[in-house]
């Protein structure tokens, strides 16, 4: 008897406002054109008052359990991966608890950036197998407007807030599922995307600063690599994947990373032009994105990549 964490539902949030390019061409040095050629982004959503990490994580998971047609008080653990929690502390997700009425469960939060859902599903995966856990929630849920330099061109037009989020649900001698997850960290890559603040440093939450050429070079070889050992992991090949789901950084990222693996760029969800860069909401975002408008059907042999900050990386192979 084998247990696996498989995927009853997906959700996601996004803010009310949404701002394209043109909008930061009037308050910045840049163009619609720089923006799109470089990045194919051509839209974010910002999160105006009353909006938060933990309010869009809190919809996103609503809607994955409507999906799921699970109950809240079903679940018995929430991971939500941030690096833009409401607070240092308490963890969001104990927020996220708080407005779904969930009156008792396992509730932390996972600081891995861009790579922070990998993270989170990895974690989630391993405590469902291990009978730690039934029913999870796991969830990436951003606000970076809020740690963005806004003077910045090279940051800051590259980014938006948002959530998504799935649930998680232990089922015994499925066919569907998590089959193998991967992850990695490097430390000594800190100072190519950071944030200039800190807790225990400065004392001040701090703004986002990226080396973006040197962090694209990185993305590209290290995203291929995980990818390859995420379907090795699970006895795959290339062949047999229906659906690349990436962290949604650069169009060119994607483009690059699917060249290098021989994969179809028709395979490739690519959200990145309405979205921007959503950090750890990017991944769950597009997967609702795919399974929503009907692309990603139950059965299909899903992987999830991401890179970010730290460097972390991470990918995952599910049948959905
Ligand atoms: O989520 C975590 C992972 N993050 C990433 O994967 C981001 C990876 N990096 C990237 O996506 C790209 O490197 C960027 C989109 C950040 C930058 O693209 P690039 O092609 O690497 O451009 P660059 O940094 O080499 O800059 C080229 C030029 C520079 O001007 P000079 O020095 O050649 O005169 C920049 O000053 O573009 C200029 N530039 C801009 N111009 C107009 C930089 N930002 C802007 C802007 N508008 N917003």
């Amino acid at each position: 008897m084998t247990i696996r964490a498989v995927v009853a539902g997906v959700g996601s949030a996004l803010p009310k406002r949404r701002v394209d390019n043109a909008e930061l061409a009037a308050q910045i040095a840049t163009t619609d054109e720089w923006i799109v050629e470089r990045t194919g982004i051509r839209t974010r959503y910002i999160a105006g008052e009353g909006e938060t990490t933990a309010t869009l994580a809190a919809e996103a998971a609503q809607a994955a359990l409507d999906h799921a047609g699970i109950a809240a008080a079903q679940v018995d653990l929430i991971i939500l991966a941030t690096a833009t929690p409401d607070q240092t502390f308490p963890a969001s997700a104990t927020k996220v608890q708080t407005i779904l009425g969930i009156p008792d469960c396992i509730a932390f939060d996972v600081a891995a950036v861009c790579s922070g859902f990998l993270y989170a599903l990895s974690v989630a995966d391993a405590m469902i197998r291990s009978g730690g856990a039934n029913t999870a929630l796991v969830i990436g849920a951003e606000t970076f407007s809020r740690i963005l330099d806004w003077e910045d061109r090279t940051t800051c037009v590259l980014f938006g807030d948002g959530a998504g989020a799935i649930v998680l649900r232990a089922e015994q001698d499925s066919d569907r599922g998590i089959l193998a997850t991967k992850l990695h960290a490097d430390g000594r890559y800190n100072d190519l995307l950071y944030v200039d603040g800190g807790p225990s440093t400065t004392g001040t939450v701090g703004k986002l600063r990226m080396k973006g050429r040197e962090v694209f070079r990185h993305a590209v070889t290290n995203l291929a690599a995980v990818l390859g050992e995420v379907l090795d992991a699970a006895g795959l090949t290339a062949a047999d994947v229906d659906w690349v789901v990436p962290h949604q950084a650069n169009a060119r990222i994607l483009d690059a990373t699917a060249k290098k693996l021989g994969l179809s760029p028709d395979k490739i969800i690519v959200t990145v032009d309405r979205h921007a860069n959503t950090s750890a909401a990017s991944v769950p975002l597009a997967f609702d994105v795919a399974v929503k408008d009907g692309r990603i059907k139950r059965g299909d042999l899903v992987v999830l990549e991401a890179m970010g900050g730290g460097f972390t990386w991470g990918a995952a192979a599910l049948r959905y």
